[in-house]
């Protein structure tokens, strides 16, 4: 078995390492992957974005099954290409991918399908736009229609900081062509969890449910960013709950995919906000795997996810995943200085050679130079999971081994599970 698994971040580094653990015979290949993932698997140096080398690379090295970590790649197509030449490939086309890249079409299936989410107005005129904020109610949420790195919601407090959000979105481009359409959204108040299923487009499975700290400092203040940290399964994600997540939003959204002809295929990402009342809304759709939800939603599996993989790439639904009982993940992310505004590269890394046990290091953003030294070289640097069979424990244990690894100008936060440990 001949697998390969396209991007270079922690969430692709924690497939490499569980598709390992679960085929220790397949040849696993990553484009690009990283220095974390070189030591599991072998890289090749091709850009996720580069559809064409990627295709090439597949019927080079034999591919029998490709999983597409990164939206980008999924909206531009690649899933498309390679099933088109006939490969098995976990990912869906770009037109289910919509669903993640279009926060209108996301909006769109939503109304269709009944499911619910924050109320919202989608704008492509500036002065429409300010026109609506000055008749809603703060605080509001400004969001660029397109992809954007996660940087793409702007929740504001005041119709002014709303304002102000559009001005920078229409009228600066700061998000390129994903701002030329906006969204101006209800604020929903309540807990974000996020729950991920594979799926072939009728049928899920789903992983356990996941928590993620989107903002910069501990206390969840400060700007957004990719994702801080996470920690899984989530209390708050009851057995109800995802039965109702299962019936009310992940099964409505791929009955109306299908119905509109763009079937979905690989892994259906909805990111709820969990009400009061303990009723789910959609946040967001995301059409792949979380990142860094993938580095604690993987390591509680004990089986069955190459499996699922492949029968979903045949057009099968998933197989049962096995997860371990009683036990407990927490990733804390390690960024660099200047993150997220302005990463800076280059500082060297030290990791000790003995991490609390249950540690694992997943690399993000690293590169190794011809010595062997290890420096940062993107804004999340590496993700440090630990798996426990207590909360706390693993909360610790997390936090432990991120302070020990060494790096200049090192950010973290050293509260990542704060609300699940209140709960507690
Ligand atoms: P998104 O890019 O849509 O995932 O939004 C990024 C983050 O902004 C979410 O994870 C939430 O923390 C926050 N957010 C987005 N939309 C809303 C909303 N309608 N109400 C409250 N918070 C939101
Ligand atoms: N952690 C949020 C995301 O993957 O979009």
């Amino acid at each position: 078995m001949r697998i390969l698994v396209v991007g270079g971040g922690g969430r692709e580094h924690a497939i490499a390492w569980a598709l390992r653990r679960e085929r220790p015979d397949a040849v696993i290949h990553c484009a690009p992957g990283n220095p974390g993932t070189a030591e599991i698997a072998e890289n090749l140096a091709i850009a996720a974005e580069d559809t064409d080398r990627i295709a090439d690379a597949a019927d080079m090295y034999g591919i029998s099954l490709t999983i597409v970590g990164p939206e980008g790649p999924l909206a531009a197509g690649l899933a498309d290409r390679l099933r088109a030449e006939g490969r098995a490939v976990v990912g869906p086309s770009a037109a289910a991918a919509r669903i993640e890249a279009s926060k209108t079409f996301a909006k769109e299936v939503m109304a269709a399908a009944g499911i619910r989410t924050a109320a919202s107005r989608t704008f492509t005129d500036l002065t429409a736009a300010l026109h609506y904020v000055e008749r809603h109610a703060e605080p509001l949420v400004v969001k660029a229609s397109g992809l954007a790195a996660g940087k793409g919601a702007i929740v504001c407090a005041t119709r002014a900081e709303a304002a102000d959000a559009l001005h920078m979105m229409m009228t600066d481009r700061t998000l390129g062509d994903a701002g030329a359409t906006v969204l101006i959204e209800a604020f929903l108040e309540g807990e974000e969890v996020s729950v991920l299923a594979l799926t072939d487009g009728r049928e899920v499975e789903l992983l356990p449910a996941s928590q993620d700290h989107k903002r910069l400092l501990d206390g969840d203040v400060g700007p957004n960013t990719g994702g801080m940290g996470a920690y899984a399964p989530v209390s708050v994600a009851t057995p109800e709950l995802l039965q109702r997540t299962r019936d009310e939003v992940l099964l409505p959204a791929l009955a109306e995919l299908r119905k509109r002809g763009a079937p979905f295929s690989g892994v259906l990402y909805a990111g709820l906000m969990v009400d009061a009342a303990g009723d789910p809304s959609v946040v967001e759709f995301n059409c792949r795997l979380g990142d860094p939800e993938t580095q604690v939603v993987l390591p509680l599996l004990t089986g069955g996810l190459a499996e699922s993989f492949e029968r979903i790439a045949a057009g099968k639904p998933p197989s049962p995943l096995e997860t371990a009982p009683d036990r407990f993940a927490v990733t804390t992310v390690l960024a660099a200085a200047g993150y997220p505004d302005a990463p800076e590269k280059g500082a060297e890394i030290t990791i000790p050679l003995t991490l609390p046990q249950g540690v694992t290091v997943f690399h993000a953003g690293t590169k190794r130079d011809p010595d062997g030294t290890l420096r940062v070289n993107g804004g999340r640097v590496l993700n440090v999971t630990a798996v426990a069979p207590g909360f706390a424990e693993a909360q610790a244990n997390s936090r432990a081994a991120a302070e020990s690894i060494e790096f200049a100008g090192k950010q973290y936060r050293r509260d990542i599970g704060w609300r699940e440990a209140t709960r507690r």
